[in-house]
Parts: C-alpha cells; structure tokens; sequence
C-alpha cells in the first residue's frame, strides 16, 4: 500500500484521532526521513500515552519531529495547507458529522498531498455465514440481520457514528474536492477455525466472552433496544430477536468448546485514498 499511495514522497504525517497510533506507526517508516509527525486525538489520555509507543518504535527520530496534540477532528488545531499525508483509522465512523472531518483534514493537507483514511462495514460482519448457519432458517438469518440493521439506524441517528461508512467513503472523499480516489479492501479477516490459537484469534475469542460477561457492546440490553427502537423496531421484535441471539451465542460457544466452529469472519475494512488538488495555474 506504501507504494500504491507512493507514501515516499511524503516527508510529513498528520493522523487525525491517532489513539495510540497503532495506525501511524505502521506507515511512518514508509515516509521520507527525516519526516515530521503529529498525532491528534480529542481524549487527552491517548494524547499523554501516545508517544511512550511512538518514540520507542522510533529512537533514531529526533522527538523534535514528532508531536502529540489534543484537539476535535472537526476544529484541527493545525495549520492550513501544512501535511505531505494526512490520515484516519476508525475515526470517522464515530462521527455525528464526518465530512466536516474530512473537510478539516482536507484544510490541513497541502495542495497535491495525500489523503488516507480506513473505516469499516462493521454490518457486513453479521451476514458472514460460519459452521453454523446452515442450520439457520432463511426467516431466522433475515431477523437477525433486520435486528442489527435497525441497531445500526438507530446509532446514527443518535450522533453516534456510522460504523459502515466505509461504503460511504470514497464519495465523501469526491464532496471534499478530492481527486485521484482509490478504494483497496485490508487483506485481514477476523477469521475463527480450531484450534483457535493464533493470538488475532485468541484475542477475538477473549472479546466476545468479555462483552457478554460485562454486557457490553452487542449484549448491552438497554442500549441495543434503545437504538432497535429509534430505528422502528418494536419491544416485541427486540426482545424475541434478542432472545435469539443469546441462543445463538451459546451454540457458537459451544461448537469452539468442541472445536467444530470456523467462519472465515467478513471484515470489510476499506483504505480509501485521494489527492488534495493543486491550484490551476493562471496564464492570464
Ligand atoms: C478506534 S480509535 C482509533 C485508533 C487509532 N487509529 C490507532 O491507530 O490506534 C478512535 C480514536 O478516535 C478518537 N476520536 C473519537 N472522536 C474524535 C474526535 N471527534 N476528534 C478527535 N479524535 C476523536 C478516539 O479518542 C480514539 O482514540
């Protein structure tokens, strides 16, 4: 991909709701040394433990090159016109307004500069069939994907992110007045098959026993109802539905107890790229 965005040319790098710049610390040794890097975020304790990681990753680089900033994606407290790249990586599908994101780091960008930003279809995770959706019935997988469908309505039209705008990328990217755009899907999938012991899969087994432990994220009851009901589904839907779910949870656990669960997992993560135009030269 480095080459792809020819990330070479770039000697400056602003990444836009860095975290702990897991994202950032994969490209910057694509760019230009000596190459400038700032981090953004608006929670101050990523910016705080950001850079222990980022500097480690990198003792050659003078810490004079690198900077760690708070600030709200859509009010970017840097200058205009003054990154080679500017990135995101599941930012924006947290955002009630993500093109006034993009709009932001589109102002930061400098003219002729690249633009990178990976986001999800994370809906597209429920229709991935596994070991044991065979014995599903057609009504049963078509419930279920309404059930989540409206989940997913229900969050946006709370404010709180789209968390498949990755379909909706590249023509943000076109409103923002970006040119060269290019779509590439990431080649890792959150794949489960026995004996499950990878760390990616471990770790993706230890998070789904940890949200239904704490009932969290898809098993907190009252906030998975709330948004079902936002977006038109009725308490009668929600709780056969996810009475269902709950079910089918157990079975899933119990076939990886068994060791006879696989699903190769979906996962759809676009990288989605684009350049600031440069101003037209006037001959008049
Ligand atoms: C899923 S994490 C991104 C992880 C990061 N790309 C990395 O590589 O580690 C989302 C990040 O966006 C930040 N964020 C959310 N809303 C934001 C906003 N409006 N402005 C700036 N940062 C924001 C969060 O604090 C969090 O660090």
């Amino acid at each position: 991909m480095a080459a792809r965005w020819r990330l070479g040319e770039a000697s400056s790098l602003a990444d836009i709701g860095c975290g702990l710049c897991h994202w950032s610390r994969l490209l910057y040794p694509y760019l230009r040394a000596p190459a400038r890097f700032v981090g953004v975020d608006r929670e101050p304790r990523w910016v705080a433990e950001a850079p222990g990681p980022f500097r480690r990753a990198f003792p050659q680089v003078s810490p004079d090159l690198l900077a760690f900033v708070q600030g709200d994606a859509t009010a970017i407290p840097l200058p205009d016109n003054s990154f080679d790249a500017v990135t995101c990586q599941t930012v924006l599908m947290h955002l009630a307004r993500p093109l006034d994101a993009l709009r932001e780091m589109f102002r930061i960008l400098r003219p002729g500069g690249l633009m990178v930003c990976v986001e999800p279809n994370n809906l597209w995770n429920h229709l991935a069939f596994n070991s044991l959706t065979a014995g599903q019935t057609t009504e049963a997988i078509v419930r279920q994907f309404e059930f989540w469908l409206r989940y997913h309505r229900g969050k946006i039209a709370a404010g709180q992110g789209d968390h498949s705008i990755g379909d909706l990328l590249p023509g943000y990217f076109a409103q923002t007045g970006l040119t060269e755009i290019a779509v590439h899907l990431a080649d890792r999938a959150a794949s489960l098959f026995p004996p499950y012991d990878s760390p990616a899969q471990q770790a993706l087994l230890q998070q789904e026993l940890q949200w239904m432990e704490s009932a969290a994220g898809p098993w907190d009851r009252e906030e998975v109802c709330q948004h079902v009901l936002r977006a038109g589904g009725t308490a009668i839907f929600f709780e056969t539905v996810f009475a269902e779910l709950l079910e089918k949870f157990q079975r899933e656990q119990q076939a990886i107890a068994a060791g006879t669960f696989s699903t190769a997992g979906g996962t759809i993560n676009y990288l989605v790229s684009g350049r600031k135009p440069l101003p037209v030269a006037d001959h008049s």
